[in-house]
């Protein structure tokens, strides 16, 4: 029967080109041609009416299981096809994640403020020092007082002195001088204090530690910078103990070949007082650019603790005897490594930081 062979013949030739249909787009076209309205298939079908009555349920019952067939494999190959795209798709986009990134994610080091910090604080620790750790805020007693500054000394103004808002009447401001007595520490002096008042003799320690002083940044001075206080209380300390101790000090930080000098100065809370130089480490005390010509780089102030600063903690003066010292961490990294700049150790700028 003619129409028989023509449905065979569409279904034949579908099944060909259902093979030959590699994407959705080429079988949905492909599903116009054959079962669209005007597709291969429909048009058959309508010549059902000219089929003789007597096939016709034959041809009918035949015609219905080709349309039948035909849109089953039309939706087999729809699905093989989606699962071929996806499959391809994933091959395509897929990322193993256990590989490493092409950028190795740089490792970050210790800041050189710290690095120094750590090698002074090994420096003592093997001379026997305890590492002891002081408040940021404190008052103006163990910032000043009891560190025997008289009353009207100039570093108490708030020129020089970050006071906190405190107990200062309402609508006033606190920076004028007497109406905070609680301050950012100008320096770790005052751990001498808190640990004089809570500790007895033999005292042996340094602190570490951040200081604040209201200080414009530029290339020498810095708002917010690190200390090393040092104190030694015991009985028959002497100024010999003291050079002992930071000539020590000064060669183990800058080399052996350093040499030590001890210059008077004045501080509120030592007597005597000096301030304690190296020899230059670029001219080696020829004179040069760097020391100004002197020969010289001062790095530390020092001294012998005042009585009155005994009398003020309670330990008792006619017994004991110390030495006490102040190193500025960033004056030893700006003199170690010619920096030409302190602000550079604020930053943050990578390019600098892990040179160190
Ligand atoms: N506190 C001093 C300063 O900030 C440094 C200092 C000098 C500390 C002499 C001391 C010392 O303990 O004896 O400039």
């Amino acid at each position: 029967m003619a129409l028989i062979d023509d449905l065979k013949a569409v279904q034949d030739q579908l099944a060909q080109q259902l093979a030959q249909a590699t994407s959705l787009e080429a079988l949905e076209d492909l599903r116009v041609r054959t079962m669209g309205k005007k597709g291969e298939l429909t048009m058959l079908m309508k010549q059902m009416g000219k089929v003789a009555p007597e096939d016709r349920p034959a041809v009918g019952k035949f015609a219905n299981q080709v349309r039948g067939q035909i849109e089953s494999a039309l939706v087999a190959r729809k699905g093989e096809l989606a699962k071929q795209l996806l499959a391809a798709r994933i091959e395509r986009e897929s990322a193993d994640i256990t590989l490493p990134g092409r950028t190795q994610t740089p490792l970050g080091t210790q800041h050189l403020i710290s690095s120094i910090r750590e090698e002074i604080e090994d420096i003592f620790c093997g001379m026997g020092y305890d590492v002891v750790d002081g408040p940021y805020v404190d008052t103006t007693w163990y910032n000043f007082t009891a560190l025997n500054a008289p009353e009207d000394h100039p570093s108490r103004s708030a020129k020089d002195t970050f006071y906190v808002v405190d107990n200062a009447p309402e609508g006033k401001p606190t920076h004028v001088l007497g109406e905070s007595d609680v301050l950012l520490r100008t320096q770790t002096s005052g751990v001498q204090v808190h640990t004089m008042e809570t500790t007895e003799p033999p005292i042996f320690m340094i602190c570490p530690g951040t200081v604040f002083r209201p200080d414009t940044a530029d290339a020498n001075h810095l708002p917010q910078f690190t200390q090393v206080e040092g104190l030694v209380v015991d009985e028959g300390i002497t100024f010999g103990d003291l050079k002992g101790t930071l000539d020590y000090f000064c060669r183990q930080i800058f080399g052996e070949d350093r040499a030590t000098r001890y210059r008077p100065h004045f501080f509120p809370f030592t007597e005597p007082s000096c301030e304690v130089d190296v020899s230059c480490g670029v001219c080696h005390g020829e004179g040069c650019r760097f020391c100004n010509n002197t020969g010289w780089i001062e790095i530390l102030g020092a001294g012998m603790v005042d009585p009155a600063v005994f009398d003020f903690c309670g330990i008792d003066s006619k017994r004991y005897t110390g030495f006490a010292f102040g190193i500025g961490v960033e004056r030893v990294a700006a003199l170690r490594y010619d920096l030409p700049d302190l602000r550079m150790l604020m930053t943050g700028d990578m390019r600098f930081l892990c040179q160190f």
